[in-house]
């Protein structure tokens, strides 16, 4: 959450700050700012609420500036307004600040340093700038020296970048458990958040670990840890093709990431394809994996979701029995664990830090743990004992689609492997019916006005909704719902079809959409006694489901694939009920309100 980007050194710093920024906006979009300086005692502020391209607007492209810093802010401490947007000033305004992060002890802090300073803003990033000028001023430390001791005595998460406008020569940065890397460029250096804010310019980088300071000028990246000791860290290229980042002709990130889904499914097939019809993964984590006792999915939201649909598949084909965890709750409410655990953490971008909280955790205790994420290098991937990477392409949208499907097709391919390694016979061709499913999502994906069509005539006008389903179908059930509400923001709501009658059958009104899922016989035959009690009291039904359990007047059918591997098909139905719903209701689908892509306050 929150978007950081910084530049000193030739080139046009408010164009690499505000085009970066522009990338980082997945990360929290409600005002941004820059702060550029041009020489010494001569530095510009610009902030504006709202979206990048309002901060565009007013900012002067033309000044000669040489360092400048950037953020996109998502609130955590004050309303979005412009007093409260990024950079924030020290009072004498000769220090400017970006921050990504919570600062858990900024009260205390204003208590005990600076009760005679006057804020101009309700945040919890100003006390930080203001400790720098207070132990500038009161301790006569150089501006590193201050910039050192406000991180000694700061508690919480942050990524920060700092100008002092009396050396416009450095650009300080440091870290802790937000995600900040350093770009290296011929004639200047970057910080950002993430390495695609900074691409088009570089495409080597640093990584920043936790408690460092880090001192860039245009030709050198100078990294100390507290002790004051310099750290030697060698660069690596980030692999991130630039035209992923396009959304070509695609109206929204999330139709092009959906309409993506497919060719990555393909992509991943090909790429833990080993010899002899099996999947190859990391010998390592295989034996570690084979010698543990349970799986614990750890995860939030989208990925959470995924995590349910990896449960049934490790405990069906690989006959692991796996548990799946809220990674928020699990940190601060272990759960009483096996023998031998292992932690599997599902993460797109592998930088929530609800995630990486819990992960934190289980390397104390000095567990094996897994990353399944979408991004190289992040936070969640370095830390974890072994990294599995999705190869879905930057997920640019909110609303995560293409990493969800990814997941489950990762954690399919590993079950699947898992199985062959016990012995137990196959019941099916994973590989096989993975390329059935990629045909099937393109012919789902082929029907989409269909579904357009439906939804103008059935979702446009509700408050709130239903989706229910039992076992698989009520997993996607949960995934289905977080996406209509997330874009549209109608209220709906997961059931297990089978307790709607314990209670939530009350909310049945007339007109309430209910849908459901069905791609299996057994239960779905329970299902369908569910749809017709929420029909007999008024509710405006549809069904989703699979060929061979179809029946007459179903809405949407699905060429049939392996129930285990339903969830991969079913879900992209409910993925373009989401994206139509909120296109119909005139709202930006790539950034539904209060919400930002990447996660990083617990
Ligand atoms: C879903 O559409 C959301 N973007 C959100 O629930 C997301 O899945 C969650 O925040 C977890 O993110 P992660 O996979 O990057 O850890």
């Amino acid at each position: 959450m929150c978007g950081i980007v910084g530049f000193i050194g030739h080139g046009n710093v408010q164009e690499v700050l505000v085009n970066g920024l522009e990338k980082l906006e997945y990360r929290g979009y409600d005002s941004a700012g820059i702060y550029v300086a041009e020489e010494k005692g001569k530095g510009h502020l610009f902030k504006e609420v709202g979206r990048i391209a309002a901060l565009k607007e007013i900012v002067d492209f033309e000044l000669p500036a040489t360092v400048g810093v950037g953020h996109t802010r998502w609130a955590t401490h004050g309303a979005a307004s412009q007093q409260n947007a990024h950079p924030h000033q020290s009072s004498s305004t000769r220090f400017s600040l970006v921050h990504n992060g919570v600062i858990e002890n900024y009260q205390q802090l204003q208590a005990e340093y600076l009760s005679d300073v006057v804020l101009s803003s309700e945040t919890d990033t100003e006390i930080v700038v203001a400790l720098i000028e207070y132990f500038l001023v009161t301790e006569g430390l150089t501006t590193k020296d201050a910039f050192k001791r406000t991180l000694e005595v700061i508690e919480g998460s942050y990524a920060l970048g700092l100008v002092d406008v009396e050396n416009p020569t450095v650009l300080y940065a440091a870290k802790n458990k937000s995600p900040l890397l350093i770009g290296r460029g011929e004639g200047f250096n970057v910080i950002a958040s993430d390495a695609m804010a900074t691409i088009d310019v570089t495409s080597e980088y640093v990584e920043i670990k936790d408690k460092e300071l880090i001192t860039l000028t245009q030709d050198a990246v100078i990294i100390e840890n507290f002790a004051g000791e310099t750290v030697e860290r060698s660069s690596y290229v980030a692999e991130i093709d630039a035209s992923d980042l396009d959304k070509g002709a695609y109206p929204f990130y999330m139709l092009k990431e959906v309409d993506e889904q497919p060719a990555v499914l393909r992509r991943l097939l090909q790429n833990y394809q080993g010899d002899d019809q099996q999947f190859a993964f990391e010998a390592d984590m295989m034996k570690t994996l084979l010698a543990s006792d349970r799986v614990y999915i750890v995860a939030c939201g989208t990925s959470y979701n995924a995590g349910w649909i990896g449960r049934s598949l490790f405990e069906k084909l690989a006959k692991i029995p796996t548990e799946v965890h809220l990674a928020s709750e699990f940190a601060y409410d272990l759960p009483l664990l096996s023998e031998k655990p292992f932690f599997v953490f599902l993460t797109q971008s592998g930088e929530t830090a609800d995630s990486r909280q819990a992960l934190v955790k289980v390397n104390e205790l000095n567990y094996p743990s897994l990353t399944i994420t979408n991004v190289k290098g992040s936070t969640l991937s370095r830390e974890a004992s072994f990294t599995l990477l999705l190869h879905a392409g930057p997920e640019i949208a909110v609303a995560s689609t293409k990493a969800y499907t990814a997941q489950i097709t990762l954690m399919a391919m590993l079950a699947d492997a898992l199985r062959a390694a016990k012995g137990f016979e196959a019941s099916f061709d994973m590989e096989r019916e993975l390329s059935l499913v990629a045909s099937i999502m393109e012919s789902i994906l082929a029907e989409k006005a269909e579904i357009k069509a439906w939804i103008d005539a059935n979702l446009m006008e509700t408050r709130n909704a239903f989706y229910i389903g039992r076992t698989l179908d009520y997993y996607v059930s949960m995934e289905a719902a977080l996406k209509l509400k997330e874009i549209s923001y109608i209220q709906t709501e997961a059931f297990a079809a089978g307790e709607l009658k314990h209670g939530t059958i009350a909310l049945i009104e007339e007109g309430t959409p209910v849908i459901a899922l069905v791609s299996e016989e057994t239960v779905g035959a329970h299902t369908r006694g569910n749809v017709e009690e929420v029909k007999a009291r008024g509710a405006n039904t549809i069904v989703i489901s699979m060929q061979d359990v179809a029946r007459e007047g179903d809405t949407f059918v699905i060429p049939k694939v392996e129930t285990a591997l339903s969830p991969l098909v079913m879900v992209v139905v409910t993925q373009l009920l989401a994206y139509y719903t909120a296109l119909g209701r005139g709202l930006d689908v790539d950034k539904p309100r209060n919400l930002a892509k990447s996660v990083t306050v617990e």
